[in-house]
């Protein structure tokens, strides 16, 4: 499984890109209004930190804006993914950019059939929102299950499943389980999974014993 980090802080990214964890980078504009930067000069500086694939999102509604839009993304970096809206106009731009062997991550997914359509219009990823299902009351990875499902059924299809709206570490684990290719984590969450009181318990005693033996493991 493949982790992305949902962010354009570059101190964040920095930060874990040093862990080797990171494969990728996903923002969208509230993120890129979150970081308070200039959205060329900040795309840029993600795509000289991390080298694997960074989605950059359109912002206009109509396939023409989008796919201008798209050409401008595209000259920042090698590694940009654009990122469209499973709307008409953005499946019909993700159809042509695909065409033309650009990666699309198609985004704000919420049911199986817009899955169905980003694969069919050779989307690279397809990002269904499951916190944002979850808020709702409705079960957000049912719709990573059912994705998983349908994708399997057709081998032609080469879009990957990137969880999105990640809010807990219960929602990585039980995309793993479903069969997500891609997960896309705060960097809270992400710091969360190498958490469990169990572990800082026993590293503590391990140390307090070890430190009582006066010994070292480097040549003094
Ligand atoms: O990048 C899109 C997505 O991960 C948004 O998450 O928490 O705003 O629903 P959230």
């Amino acid at each position: 499984m493949k982790f992305f980090l949902d962010t354009a802080d570059t101190d964040e990214i920095r930060q874990y890109a040093g862990t080797g964890m990171i494969d990728g980078i996903t923002t969208n504009p509230s993120l890129i209004a979150k970081s308070g930067r200039d959205v060329f000069e900040v795309l840029e500086e993600i795509c000289g930190l991390v080298s694997g694939p960074v989605s950059a999102e359109v912002t206009a509604t109509d396939t023409d804006g989008m796919l201008a839009e798209a050409a401008r993304l595209r000259e920042i970096a090698g590694n940009i993914v654009i990122k469209a809206p499973l709307t008409w106009a953005g499946l019909t731009a993700t159809r042509k950019l695909a065409d033309d062997g650009v990666a699309v991550n198609v985004t704000l997914c919420f049911s199986a059939n817009q899955a169905l359509l980003a694969a069919k219009a050779g989307a690279a990823y397809i990002s269904p929102f499951i916190g944002r299902i979850d808020d709702m009351g409705a079960d957000g990875m049912e719709l990573i299950r059912e994705i998983r499902a349908i994708y399997d059924n057709y081998p032609d299809f080469k879009t990957e499943i990137l969880a999105a709206s990640i809010r807990t570490s219960a929602h990585v684990r039980d995309s793993a389980l479903a069969g997500a290719d891609v997960a896309t984590l705060p960097p809270a969450t992400l710091e969360a999974l190498a958490k469990h009181p169990l572990t800082d318990k026993g590293l503590d005693a391990f140390l307090k014993d070890w430190a009582a033996t006066g010994q070292s493991l480097l040549k003094e």
